[in-house]
């Protein structure tokens, strides 16, 4: 289980290692405006980065069909196509707007298997400039428990950074 206390030295490294992240995607991403290649950029270089990662990507909000997500780019196996805003960890997510943390997925009712090695995830809201929100960004990893606060942090200011500032 990942260790959630905030002066632990994985939980540091971890923060440290997002904070890095944020750097090298802005740098990859700078002058870049279309939003596809900028979350295909984000998908590789944080599922590149770091080992507790199984799945990563993007859910978008369907331009025709708001009330649900359709698959973005992503790194890992297949994706489920289409997530409506009352089901899944995704949807749930998209619906608060806000980040959920799920350290068991078997005990998040309605939690969608699009791939069943996956043991636990974190979705995080994706909002542009002015708060619309317009995707999520899911991460899966096929140990339970892997995602804490420093993840949830860590990927809430990337995302922040990239999309809507
Ligand atoms: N875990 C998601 C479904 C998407 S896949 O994991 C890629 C959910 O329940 O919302």
């Amino acid at each position: 289980m990942a260790n959630s206390d905030p002066s632990d030295p994985d939980f540091l490294a971890r923060t440290e290692s997002y904070a890095v992240a944020a750097i090298e995607i802005a740098a990859v991403l700078q002058g870049e405006a279309n939003l596809m290649a900028r979350m295909a950029t984000v998908a590789s270089m944080l599922a590149d980065r770091f080992a507790h990662y199984f799945w990563a990507g993007f859910y978008c909000v369907d331009a025709q069909k708001t009330d649900e997500l359709v698959i973005g780019p992503y790194q890992g196996s297949l994706g489920c196509l289409r997530i409506a805003f009352n089901r899944g960890v995704c949807g749930a997510a998209a619906l608060r707007r806000e980040t959920i943390i799920v350290p068991d997925v078997d005990a998040f009712p309605g939690h969608i298997a699009c791939d069943d090695r996956s043991r636990s995830e974190i979705v995080v809201p994706v909002f542009d400039a002015s708060g619309r929100l317009i995707a999520v960004l899911d991460i899966d990893a096929i140990e339970p428990a892997a995602f804490n606060q420093s993840d949830a942090r860590g990927l809430e200011a990337i995302v922040r950074q990239v999309f809507a500032a």
